[in-house]
């Protein structure tokens, strides 16, 4: 299953959820890649590996080397060296997930904010899952609902707001995006809250499921949550 965390919006959570979700998805035995469309690799960092320039996901569709850096008994990360693809290498690309999904169970991709065109239309072509990481303010719910009703827009599955901090603007937005999503094939999930944890364990390279911190409880269970609508639906 390839699983698409876009939005072109920077700083919504992207990357964390990349992070989040694929640690839920160890704890449950499944091999994860994860694949990059952020040349600064950052969620690379969020798992406490630093990133030396050299091969990536580019020289793994162009020759079929694997370049995974190995980051947790059951994930691989595939890099990104550079976002410059041309539109004639789509079908590699293509091929390049194809073979991936031999490996692995789940391949998740972590969408950059400004991606090149041609690494997007396949990941929006390929995916079974989108998720989208939203923050509940105007903005970018009307930058969702704009999106949602254009053609690409309709592959989305999945809305995860993040950055919860139960305001009455937060909880305004979340109940015009129930409204907005219940006769729709679209899952709003449970606010993923925003919490001084999370950023600390980005720090140490640790993700939600890798403490004991009680901190940690409730944002988990937002996560297996997100794992049962991906697989139930
Ligand atoms: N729920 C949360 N609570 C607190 N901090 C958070 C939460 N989610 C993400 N962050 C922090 O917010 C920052 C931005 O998150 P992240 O990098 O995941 O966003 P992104 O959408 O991937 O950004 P970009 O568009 O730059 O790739 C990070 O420092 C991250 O640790
Ligand atoms: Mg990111």
């Amino acid at each position: 299953m390839i699983i698409y965390i876009k939005n072109y919006k920077g700083g919504v959570g992207k990357s964390t959820i990349t992070k989040n979700l694929a640690s839920g998805l160890e704890k449950s035995n499944l091999k994860t890649a994860i694949v990059t469309f952020d040349a600064q690799n950052d969620s690379l960092a969020m798992f406490g590996h630093d990133w030396e320039a050299g091969n990536g996901f580019k020289h793994f569709v162009k020759t079929k080397n694997d370049c995974s850096i190995h980051i947790r008994p059951n994930i691989h990360y595939y890099p990104l060296e550079t976002d410059v693809f041309g539109s004639n290498m789509k079908n590699k690309i293509k091929d390049a997930f194809e073979y991936l999904k031999k490996t692995y169970q789940v391949i998740l991709i972590d969408g950059a904010p400004a991606v090149d065109g041609v690494l997007d239309s396949v990941a929006l072509e390929i995916s079974n899952k989108i998720i989208v990481p939203i923050m509940l303010d105007k903005s970018s719910v009307n930058g969702l609902a704009r999106f949602l009703e254009t053609e690409a827009g309709q592959k989305v599955n999945l809305i995860a707001p993040n950055f919860y901090g139960g305001t009455k603007v937060n909880k305004a937005y979340f109940k015009a995006l129930e409204e907005f999503t219940k006769d729709s094939s679209v899952t709003l999930l449970n606010p993923i809250k925003r919490t001084a944890l999370e950023e600390e364990l980005s720090e140490k390279g640790k993700t939600i499921f890798e403490t004991e911190d009680k901190r940690s409880f409730e944002t988990r269970d937002r996560y297996i949550e997100m794992i049962e609508v991906i697989f139930n639906d």
